[in-house]
């Protein structure tokens, strides 16, 4: 290859590799693609080139290195701590990824397709080196709301993988619909999953009308499983969501016997948005229930972690309730941030003995929960900034910068979004390593995560990337 030139504004690819020179020269691709392999661990890769990414293009799999367009190897070289990094080169031997893991070639083969997106055929000399910056690069999705097809959740896990990132939060559960199937307690998707009807336009307009049409849906463990191993297979772990104590409307219309009150006889699955009053009593039941869920959660998702949600937990019926009050009098405060502590902690025993880890939204930050939890920094950085140097692991996901359900632009035909804007500028520019930490405190900031709630987004459509090609 002859020297650097610039192309940078021709080919673009995001996320930024590491570093990324283009040189003089074209590699064109013919439409008879043979592909050499050094380990049968790559067979997927391989399958991956042939069904979706050169798809017809495809002749052979060849034993004989020298006659390959494109060679994918894996060398044992690896560095420590570098397991998804790889290298992608495009000259007149064609393309070459190697890597010392199939993740890395994974993501060399993500480049390639990003680059192949932009110049056809005709592919760019170039050299790219490339490790990712953060070990959590996450995406989540709110199937609450509005419920999504297994069909759609598998295009959303391709273009998570498309982007490199390798965790797709799964928020399961809300006040407006339980999706997961759980053997043990039927209810909760027979009962839970259904709402009535949705409002229709924002919730807090002052003349409400609601569609009267039933909405709902839910995942059977078999689809689940299904797409546990669709995302393995794009190197995507999947944190589970089921949100508590608060936002536990569905649950509650399903079980009214774990709430505080239970004289309430009317508990339904919402079909407003926004923070209702009711949430899982603090008593040994609603643990007990918990356990059973958690476990069959645990056999589902093999990943390390279980989200379990505990945020906006309004008050009101813990202050209510004599068993409640009497939890708290056993912590000697009256403080009921204190309670949500409890809750917390019971939880995380479960979890501990499923040999999971915790994560939970900021909120838990005041209920002054173990270390061991993990926080995820959602209503701004302060929080994730506190939690890192009291020693928490942290995921950032700041609402004002990586929210996807707020306004993207301020054009007047922007569809109807929940409220805030966040243009891409925006999100392109976010560091997620807040100011003022230590080295050892930025070390506890394992990555960053963008939302999509779908309170104002109910059809792939309406998430505006189905048309989209990844
Ligand atoms: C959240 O947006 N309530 C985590
Ligand atoms: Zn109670």
């Amino acid at each position: 290859m002859k020297g650097i030139v610039n192309k940078s504004a021709d080919i673009m690819l995001i996320p930024q590799p590491s570093a990324l020179d283009f040189y003089s020269g074209i590699f064109h691709l013919n439409n008879c693609i043979d592909i050499y392999t050094n380990d049968s661990d790559l067979q997927a890769s391989a399958k991956f080139i042939s069904a979706s990414l050169f798809k017809d293009k495809v002749c052979q799999q060849i034993e004989e290195p020298a006659n390959a367009n494109i060679s994918l190897l894996l060398k044992s070289s690896a560095k420590q701590g570098d397991h998804e990094a790889y290298r992608l080169i495009i000259d007149d031997n064609g393309v070459t990824i190697s890597a010392s893991s199939t993740a890395g070639i994974f993501y060399g083969l993500q480049s390639l397709n990003q680059i192949y997106y932009q110049a056809g055929d005709s592919l760019p000399y170039l050299v790219i080196t490339d490790s990712p910056r953060f070990a959590y690069r996450g995406m989540h999705l709110d199937v609450s709301r509005h419920f999504l097809s297994v069909e759609f959740i598998k295009r959303y896990i391709d273009l998570i993988a498309f982007h490199k990132m390798n965790v797709f939060h799964w928020h399961l559960t809300d006040d407006q619909g339980w999706r997961i199937e759980i053997k043990a307690y039927p209810k909760l998707t027979e009962v839970g999953a259904w709402r009535e009807q949705t409002v229709v336009g924002h919730t807090s307009n002052s003349n409400v009308h609601f569609d009267g049409r039933r909405h709902g849906g839910f995942y059977t463990q078999q689809q689940i499983k299904e797409i546990v191993a669709y995302a393995d297979q794009r190197h995507i772990t999947i944190i589970p969501e089921l949100d508590i104590p608060g936002h536990a409307a569905a649950l509650l219309a399903a079980y009214p016997e774990l709430a505080c009150d239970l004289d309430n006889k009317n508990f339904k699955v919402q079909t407003r948005f926004g923070i209702f009053t009711d949430v899982l009593c603090a008593k040994p039941e609603t643990f007990e229930f918990l356990a059973v869920v958690l476990a069959e959660v645990a056999e589902l998702f093999p990943g390390a972690y279980v989200h379990i949600g505990g945020d906006e937990v309004k008050k009101k019926r813990w202050h209510e309730c004599s068993y409640c009050q009497s939890v708290l009098a056993t912590l000697n405060t009256d403080d009921y941030e204190a309670l949500h502590g409890y809750f917390i902690e019971q939880v995380e025993a479960i979890a501990r003995k499923l040999d999971k880890k915790l994560i939970g939204w900021d909120e838990v930050l005041d209920a002054d929960v173990d270390s061991s939890t993990t926080i995820m920094s959602w209503q701004g950085i302060a929080g994730g900034k506190q939690a890192a140097i009291k020693g928490h692991q942290v995921v950032m996901t700041p609402v004002d910068a990586l929210y996807f359900d707020f306004y993207q632009a301020t054009s007047c035909d922007e569809p109807m979004a929940i409220h805030g804007l966040t243009p891409l500028k925006k999100v392109y520019e976010y560091e997620p390593v807040p100011e003022g930490l230590t080295v050892a405190q930025q070390k506890n900031i394992l990555g960053a995560q963008a939302n999509v709630w779908t309170e104002y987004m109910s059809t792939p459509s309406g998430l505006s990337i189905w048309y989209c090609r990844g």
